[in-house]
């Protein structure tokens, strides 16, 4: 393109200018990911002050491109949770592999559409070979299909709304969904999105492992269609986020079953330790589900922005989703081979995110995600192991994958005074800024004790968290308990 050109239409950089857009770009970002194992876990000091510092009109004009990349990487950046860094132990973390960041950078540039199949059939069927690779993780049959999201909680609301159209009428008021009291609470948004009142949902007891209470929640059912509702939907869960708990999933199928409702499980978190040998055998029964929520962007360590629901029948989806052939679309696959995302999703328009998680996967190949996964649950385990010879740590939740959750105990504490103390180590240990850790409330299930008991939570699951960060981990914990 010669420089008058690209003069006139200054939204389409020359082939020069491209390179010299990715090349500053680029250096920027290598330093940045270099200096990650640097950076503090966590800085928001400041962030109000900074957020209201930015507010700012609509640009009339343009800036010099090197004042908009030090902005970005000396300023906005730098003031965060440092989630794709080694130290971030907190929530669940996600990931942010640099392929996927490179795939980006090839699908927005190319900007395909893949929602509508005859508008890219190769790249539709890219996707749907990554949607068809996660239904052979978990072991869902040929029949089985499904679509990806910006996320789990989106995966979630599909889901339940996917059950509501395959198991009620269309005045479904009377349908009430089964939830434990551990489940994510995106789950519940999801439920009030797809129509359901708080009344609806019940959230049933857990059991000493955090695992829902399969008597209490048959008894709920029974309880419930005595009193003329319409049971229809159990959500289970395979790897909560407060202590990564797992519900008996075969026996959530056998109710599921025997009481002809829909079995949903959220795998958000743990669906893709399905990879690993101990995950498969802790996830037993995650294949008898309906439809399970598996978010990449928490266990295959991509970017954020990446969910995926998958069903057992990829036929609800459609029934669920379809609308009316539109004049203004090209036609839609009869052909089963191919897929019309927009047929079986809520979206038309959208990325091509199947791209994110193709590439790295064609690329690597599986083995080095199930090795980062089993490096996890190693990791899990050593911390477990270790904390238990700090003198009065007690653990409150052995690791059933990659999180463990622990408390200080002191003698003659009551609840309250125990809370305090222990948001106090927590606030101690997330101050040495290596790594970041939070907290969560249980219930005690042995005794009652309103309101909960404050936990500290390890959750081992970014792939640049090593043997050495929780070691760093581990003296800082040490520290802390000193201290406090
Ligand atoms: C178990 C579980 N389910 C659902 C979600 C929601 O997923 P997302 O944040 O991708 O919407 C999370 C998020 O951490 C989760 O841990």
């Amino acid at each position: 393109m010669d420089d008058a050109v690209a003069h006139a239409f200054p939204l389409e950089p020359s082939p020069e200018d491209m390179h010299r857009l990715v090349d500053q770009a680029m250096a920027y970002i290598t330093a940045h990911i270099d200096s990650l194992p640097n950076q503090p876990a966590a800085n928001t000091e400041g962030g109000a002050e900074l957020a209201r510092s930015l507010r700012e009109d609509l640009p009339e004009q343009g800036q010099p491109y090197h004042k908009i990349l030090e902005f970005l990487f000396q300023t906005a950046i730098p003031t965060s949770f440092n989630c794709a860094g080694p130290g971030y132990l907190a929530y669940v973390p996600g990931g942010g592999i640099f392929h996927a960041a490179v795939a980006d950078l090839i699908s927005n540039a190319v900007n395909r559409y893949v929602g509508v199949w005859a508008a890219a059939p190769g790249l539709a069927q890219l996707e749907a070979n990554v949607v068809r690779w996660f239904c052979d993780i978990v072991g869902y049959p040929q029949s089985a299909g499904g679509f990806l999201t910006t996320g789990g909680s989106l995966a979630n609301f599909s889901a339940i709304f996917t059950a509501r159209r395959e198991r009620l009428p269309d005045n479904f008021l009377s349908g009430t969904i089964y939830t434990s009291e551990q489940t994510h609470h995106s789950v519940q948004k999801a439920a009030l999105l797809a129509g359901f009142p708080p009344h609806t949902i019940r959230a049933v007891p857990t059991d000493v492992h955090y695992r829902i209470r399969l008597t209490a929640l048959q008894q709920q059912i029974e309880t419930d269609r005595h009193s003329g509702q319409k049971p229809f939907l159990i959500v289970g869960n395979a790897g909560t986020t407060n202590t990564g708990a797992i519900d008996d999933l075969n026996a959530l199928a056998d109710v599921a079953q025997r009481e002809s409702l829909w079995l949903h499980i959220d795998a958000a978190y743990g669906g893709f330790f399905m990879l690993t040998e101990r995950g498969k055998s802790r996830l037993a029964g995650l294949q008898r589900a309906d439809s399970i929520t598996l978010d990449p962007h928490k266990g295959l360590f991509l970017p954020f922005g990446t969910g995926s629901l998958i069903v057992r029948d990829q036929d609800t989806l459609r029934r669920a989703h379809s609308g009316d052939a539109a004049a203004y679309l090209p036609s839609m696959q009869d052909d089963p081979d191919f897929i019309d995302f927009c047929q079986i999703s809520p979206e038309l328009s959208r990325d091509f995110r199947g791209l994110r998680i193709w590439l790295p996967f064609k690329l690597h190949g599986i083995e080095p995600f199930r090795q980062a996964l089993e490096e996890k649950l190693d990791l899990a385990e050593w911390a477990t192991a270790q904390l238990r010879t700090m003198t009065d740590i007690e653990i409150i939740a052995e690791p059933q994958l990659s999180i463990v959750a622990f408390r200080l105990k002191r003698p003659g504490f009551d609840t309250p005074a125990l809370n305090q103390l222990n948001q106090r180590l927590l606030n101690a240990i997330n101050s040495r800024k290596r790594v970041l850790l939070t907290g969560t409330l249980l219930g005690d299930q042995t005794e009652d004790v309103v309101g909960g008991q404050f936990v500290i939570r390890i959750c081992a699951l970014c792939f640049r968290t090593h043997y050495d960060r929780v070691e760093m981990c581990l003296e800082d914990i040490r520290a802390a308990c000193r201290e406090v």
